[in-house]
């Protein structure tokens, strides 16, 4: 792969650290490092000071990470930051030593340097420029819930909204989904997403950056793992895909009654879901 991506390091107090994390989650990073002084570093990595944290939070353009160092700074003023531009070949080696595998019911989604478990479906994504490695909360969270779901509901019909790496989609079809779509308004992500379901063998998986006005639907169940704005305005359009039943993500506490609000206006109605940290997955189902 050629071109860059952008590393933006922040250093700043640990009391700090969790609420930074969501700024530039918000903000739009792709992947987030945090280096305190209780892990191992690796070796040739800046250790944080005494009482501190240092965030390194990658972003695929500049202009991106620029805004989410302007907001940082103003959020937190005693924050210091540098940002970075770095060779994207070296992306996958520096996340290598980040990426771990998780095991979700039967899945098992992980790096392909990682021996998965016998009797585990296995889901395998090489860390590269897209989310969804599987490590993340966010989408450990919709792993769980596709696994219930195909459970019980085998040859079911499957929408993955926001695929990225095609991770959800990928283990949809693994777990003996029907038709599955996976849509990414990302061109990398979609093109990484393919790759991924030819590895994995599940190459009828329809991955496309198709706007969801153009997908044929709807869909015994509908994944979506993105950040609660993009669901508040997608709400209508991703409602009209759902034949049985909905999965969001991507949601921060805080953030879970406004999201689901706008989902039970459209007449869905709201189930408990689940928690991970400060993350939270909303479940739904046709009234
Ligand atoms: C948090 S990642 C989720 C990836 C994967 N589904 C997972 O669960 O790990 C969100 C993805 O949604 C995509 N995305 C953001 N806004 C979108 C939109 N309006 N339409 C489609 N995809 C979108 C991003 O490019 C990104 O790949």
């Amino acid at each position: 792969m050629t071109g860059t991506y952008q590393a933006l390091t922040v250093d700043l107090p640990e009391t700090e650290s969790e609420a930074a994390q969501d700024l530039l989650h918000e903000a739009g990073a792709m992947g987030l490092e945090t280096r305190d002084r209780e892990g191992p570093l690796m070796p040739g990595v800046r250790a944080p000071a005494q009482g501190e944290v240092i965030l390194v939070a990658y972003f695929e353009d500049a202009e991106g990470a620029e805004e989410a160092r302007t907001q940082l700074e103003e959020a937190f003023p005693t924050a210091r930051t540098h940002l970075e531009e770095k060779q994207q070949e070296d992306w996958s080696e520096a996340w290598k030593a980040h990426i771990k595998s998780v095991q979700v019911g039967r899945l098992w989604v992980g790096p392909p340097w990682e021996q998965p478990p016998a009797d585990t479906v296995r889901v395998v994504i090489e860390p590269k420029m897209a989310f969804g490695t599987g490590d993340h909360p966010t989408t450990a969270l919709c792993l769980g819930a596709v696994d219930t779901y195909m459970a019980s509901h085998p040859g079911a019909s499957v929408l993955d909204v926001g695929t990225g790496t095609g991770v959800l989609a990928i283990a949809a079809k693994k777990l003996g989904a029907g038709r599955v779509v996976g849509t990414d308004n990302d061109p990398v992500a979609v093109e990484l997403a393919l790759e991924n379901a030819r590895d994995n063998g599940t190459p009828g998986v329809e991955l496309s950056g198709q706007e969801l006005t153009e997908v044929e639907g709807p869909f015994d169940l509908v994944v979506a793992n993105i950040l609660a704005n993009t669901l508040i305005e997608l709400a209508p359009l991703i409602v009209s895909k759902v034949k049985e039943r909905l999965v969001l993500a991507g949601v921060l506490t805080h953030q879970k009654a406004e999201v689901e609000a706008a989902y039970v206006k459209l007449g869905l109605v709201a189930e408990p879901g689940a928690t991970q940290g400060e993350w939270v997955r909303l479940d739904f189902h046709r009234g």
